[in-house]
């Protein structure tokens, strides 16, 4: 007999089962309401993007959009490139019929294909709709000359003289036209949710809203990188922007407030803050060479990863935990003593604006986190329990990365929780609420109660009851083992006696207490007990 495959989910991803579900839920309710208080309206955005949008923005040269990233192209893509390929190809078309109706058949169904692909949305219009038309008049030319030299046993004759000219030119042409075809473009899942959200920003003209536009989105990310605790391929963010005309540091100061509310309120204490800046256009470029100089020199002492960093990257090279690096990067040049005036002056009210808010963090000159798009502010949250991967909130200001998008000139500030991170430290941290048991098991017995189990069942659920109701007749010690096996508060007793005399008994399953009661004061007592918890 053939084994049967067990299939299991993909390294790096995970199901996520009840009850612990039941945690996430809380978990992002809790921050919906908090966000909310502080005005910040829900996005969704899809889940893959053209490629050239996360390129763009969080930097070709990071390790998310080198290493990282799940794209895929479309099978129509080879389809039209292989029909591309084998038009352009090396054979000397017009060195006979049989070879230029071989050319022909491919050309018209390249051009069919691509007129399909083109209608079905799949590719796109402008240019692949112009080239198939021009397409038109060169195979019309071929088609022509073929068809005043019928295919007739041999078709391999060579061609007349006074058709060769006009049928090479043909075929050159239909060969410039094929190689112009536009393809659509690659995509990718995303590996976060700022690039999306600023191109959602600028596709719905979302800059002519009063005020800066506070967003917050949920879900899923995906990057490809080596499984281990709090690290995973798909995984979870909370994550929040500010979008607008300002860059008060009050704006800066107010987010990461909100974040710190979170954190209080879902019992996620022990975090710790860490904030920089990292300067601007203006400053930034100096500073880096001067980094680059500085790591020039020391160059030889550095892993692998440094080194190419210091021609690709340098201010990289500060987040690199490679222990034997440390004691060097301590030596290097520091950002803070190299920002404009401009720059020193927005830290410093950040610094203000965060004590007024009575926020504790640690100035950290070496935070300058992955993704290239960040101006000025940065900042991440540390929480326990959480082994290497112990950052659980990363986040900072991104001015001009709307325009470096297309965009209008907006500033923006934004960071993402870490979903999976933040509930592996709650949990590690003993403070994540009980899940809610499961309120009544009806414990029905004889076919002449089940109607009335059915009923009851449905008018305890719509009082907001969670109810289990065995679908099947069970004996009566069997039924209520379930149902203290399903670990359900009450277990409510329902046989031909009660339903006789519409009087209900409830069984407290935690000290097996009884009460006898009509509908109308279970119904009080379940919801009164609900209430208080
Ligand atoms: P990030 O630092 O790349 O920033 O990610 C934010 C958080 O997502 C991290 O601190 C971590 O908790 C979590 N995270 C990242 N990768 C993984 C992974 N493979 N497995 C589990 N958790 C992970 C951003 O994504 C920026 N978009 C944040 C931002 C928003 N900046 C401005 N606005």
């Amino acid at each position: 007999m053939a084994e049967t495959k067990q299939f299991r989910a993909i390294k790096g991803t995970r199901d996520i089962l009840p009850p612990d579900s039941a945690l996430w839920n809380w978990f992002e309710q809790t921050a919906r309401e908090v966000f909310e208080s502080y005005n910040f309206g829900e996005i969704r955005t899809p889940i893959f993007e053209e490629t050239g949008l996360f390129a763009r923005s969080i930097g070709a040269e990071t390790d998310v959009v080198n290493k990282e990233m799940y794209g895929f192209g479309s099978p129509d893509t080879e389809e039209i490139s292989a029909f591309v390929g084998f038009l352009n190809n090396e054979q000397v078309w017009t060195a006979d019929y049989g070879l230029l109706r071989g050319f022909y058949g491919v050309a018209r169904k390249f051009q069919e294909r691509l007129k399909t692909l083109v209608h079905a949305d799949e590719f796109p219009k402008g240019a692949n709709l112009k080239l198939a038309e021009q397409l038109d008049l060169s195979l019309s030319i071929i088609s022509h000359v073929l068809s005043q030299n019928p295919a007739t046993g041999g078709l391999i004759g060579k061609l007349a003289d006074k058709d060769a000219e006009e049928v090479r030119r043909a075929v050159a042409s239909a060969q410039v036209l094929s190689r112009g075809v536009e393809y659509p473009q690659s995509m990718s899942l995303r590996p976060e949710a700022t690039a999306g959200i600023c191109r959602a920003y600028i596709e719905h003209g979302m800059h002519v809203r009063p005020g800066n536009v506070k967003l917050y989105l949920m879900g899923p990310m995906f990057r490809r990188e080596r499984p281990q605790k709090g690290r995973y391929r798909q995984f979870y963010q909370v994550d929040a922007e500010v979008l607008g005309p300002s860059d008060a540091p009050g704006i800066d100061a107010e987010l990461i407030e909100m974040l710190l509310v979170l954190f209080r309120r879902v019992g996620l204490v022990k975090t710790k803050l860490y904030v920089n800046s990292i300067g601007d256009k203006n400053c930034r470029p100096a500073y880096v060479e001067k980094l680059r100089e500085a790591l020039r020199g020391v160059k030889e002492r550095l892993g692998a990863d440094s080194q190419r960093r210091i021609e690709t990257n340098p201010l990289r090279v500060l987040d690199s935990k490679v222990a034997e690096e440390q004691e060097i990067i301590a030596t290097l040049p520091k950002i803070s003593e190299h920002l404009c005036d401009a720059c020193r002056e927005h830290f410093s009210q950040l610094k203000q604006e965060l004590s007024l808010r009575g926020i504790q963090y640690e100035e950290n000159w070496r935070l300058v986190r992955g993704l290239d798009y960040y101006t000025r502010t940065t900042f991440e949250v540390t929480a326990e329990g959480l082994g290497s991967q112990n950052a659980v909130c990363g986040g900072g200001r991104y001015d001009g990365l709307v325009e470096m998008l297309g965009g209008p000139p907006t500033k923006g500030i934004g960071f993402a929780i870490g979903t999976d991170r933040a509930i592996l430290s709650i949990e590690e941290l003993g403070a994540a609420p009980k899940p809610q048991a499961l309120g009544v098991y009806v414990a029905w017995m004889g076919k002449a109660a089940y109607p009335a189990a059915v009923e009851i069942a449905r008018k305890l659920r719509e009082a907001g009851i969670a109810v289990e109701l065995p679908a099947e007749e069970m004996k009566f010690k069997k039924s209520l083992g379930l149902a203290d096996r399903l670990g359900a508060r009450y277990a409510l007793i329902l046989g031909e006696d009660e339903v006789a005399s519409r009087m209900y008994t409830l069984k407290r399953l935690a000290d097996a207490e009884q009460k006898k009661l009509a509908e109308a004061e279970l119904l009080e007592y379940l919801e009164s007990e609900r209430r208080s918890g």
